[in-house]
């Protein structure tokens, strides 16, 4: 049974450990559960910041929807970041349902998104609880940036670029997130057009201008984005596409590589054998946990572009040092649940609960991100 408001679960990850670090600066008691308490501890003691000022408490346990219910009740709030959600997701969603726990994710992945949202939208709503994933750097902040431009009346078309300094040795991709990138390979990706989901093609790709660089940016739909599903039953939107790319190196056209591979050889491949194909690019790609981030290479550009008939909106955020900004974002919604405030309950975008100039500004403040708006 957890002590404390919040529970970060993946405590031993390097996002799980930064929620940790934003919980501290905030002074909010938290419960750190994973599958190994001394590897917990262990790596607290080594990652998370200013450890000697928190009120905490570590509980290890199996991941199993009863042990996890178990560990997250007397919680408000499970921060989850135990991915591949597509793989480990729906067990902790069940367990915080279970708990009567809020429960908030760093997902990046489409096709998990469309599952949770039929499977748990509904269970979550009579329960007067928040289920959102993405409270994270991918698909929040260009999130943030498509909201500034539906601020103006009549925007009901949505095109959106995540423009990242593309990973080199040392920048720092974890070892979840790779693992997660490649398991939307399996997955369909979707686009919202005229109110409907429809797929891209499995190797799609495009490249882009966004006027904050010079350079073309090659980019791809990075499994469709959260966008497409959270617009998909907004009023305000007919149409919506993102696209992700790296603005300073060619990494993405390996990612491409490795998608066509995907295509021709492993797709129809019994499921044992594609999960051998994962582990093995993940190992060969990530070996290990990265340092933590710097803001003279960690930095990004979001691009949301809004049409209506007549005219558009350009709203761009630059932000740097992503996973410390989906720690700064996952503990911004945690204030709020404390508290009960929630502008939704049930699936929902962290836009649509917390609000985005809430989530913006809580940003912004600490340094993280930085909005335009420019009429076109
Ligand atoms: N969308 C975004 O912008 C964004 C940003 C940050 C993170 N993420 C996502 O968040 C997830 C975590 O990323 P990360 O950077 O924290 O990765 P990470 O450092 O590899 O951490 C993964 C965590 O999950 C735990 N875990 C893995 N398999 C487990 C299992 N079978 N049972 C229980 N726990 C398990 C690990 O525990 P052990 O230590 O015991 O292995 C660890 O605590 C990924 O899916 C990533 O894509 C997304």
């Amino acid at each position: 049974m957890a002590k404390y408001p919040v529970v970060v679960y993946g405590a031993s990850g390097y996002t799980g450990m930064l929620v940790m670090d934003w919980l501290i600066d905030q002074d909010i008691p938290f419960t750190a559960v994973g599958r190994d308490a001394g590897r917990i501890k262990e790596l607290m003691s080594q990652r998370v910041v200013r450890l000697e000022s928190a009120t905490y408490e570590i509980i290890e346990t199996e991941h199993d929807v009863d042990a996890l219910a178990a560990a997250f009740v007397g919680a408000k709030v499970v921060c989850n970041t135990v991915g591949p959600f597509g793989k480990y997701g729906p067990v902790a969603i069940e367990a915080a349902l279970m708990a009567g726990c809020h429960h908030l994710d760093t997902t990046g992945e489409q096709g998990y998104v469309l599952k949770i949202r039929a499977q748990f939208g509904q269970q979550y709503a009579e329960a007067g609880l928040v289920l959102c994933p993405s409270l994270s750097y991918m698909h929040t902040i260009a999130q943030i940036a498509a909201e500034l431009t539906l601020d103006t009346p009549g925007i009901d078309s949505l095109e959106t670029a995540t423009v990242v300094r593309g990973p080199r040795e040392g920048s720092g991709v974890t070892v979840g997130s790779t693992a997660s990138i490649f398991e939307t390979f399996r997955q369909e990706q979707f686009h919202l057009w005229d109110n409907q989901l429809v797929a891209w093609g499995a190797t799609d790709n495009f490249e882009i201008t966004v006027p904050e660089v010079l350079r073309p940016v090659f980019a791809l739909p990075w499994g469709g984005t959260s966008l497409p599903v959270f617009y998909q039953e907004d009023a305000r939107v007919r149409y919506c596409t993102s696209l992700t790319g790296f603005y300073d190196n060619q990494a993405m056209r390996l990612v491409l590589a490795v998608a066509e591979q995907w295509e021709a050889e492993i797709k129809h491949l019994p499921i044992e054998a594609q999960e051998a194909t994962i582990a093995q690019i993940v190992a060969s790609t990530t070996p290990s946990m990265p340092p933590r981030e710097r803001t003279t290479l960690n930095r990004s550009i979001d691009t949301a572009v809004g049409r209506g008939p007549l005219g558009g909106v350009r709203a761009s955020v630059s932000s740097v040092t992503p996973y410390i900004t989906t720690g700064a974002l996952q503990v911004a919604a945690a204030m709020k649940l404390i508290e009960g405030e929630t502008d939704a309950v049930g699936f929902t975008s962290g836009c649509k609960a917390f609000g985005h100039n809430y989530l913006l500004g809580f940003l912004e403040q600490r340094g993280l991100a930085r909005a335009s708006v420019t009429q076109l």
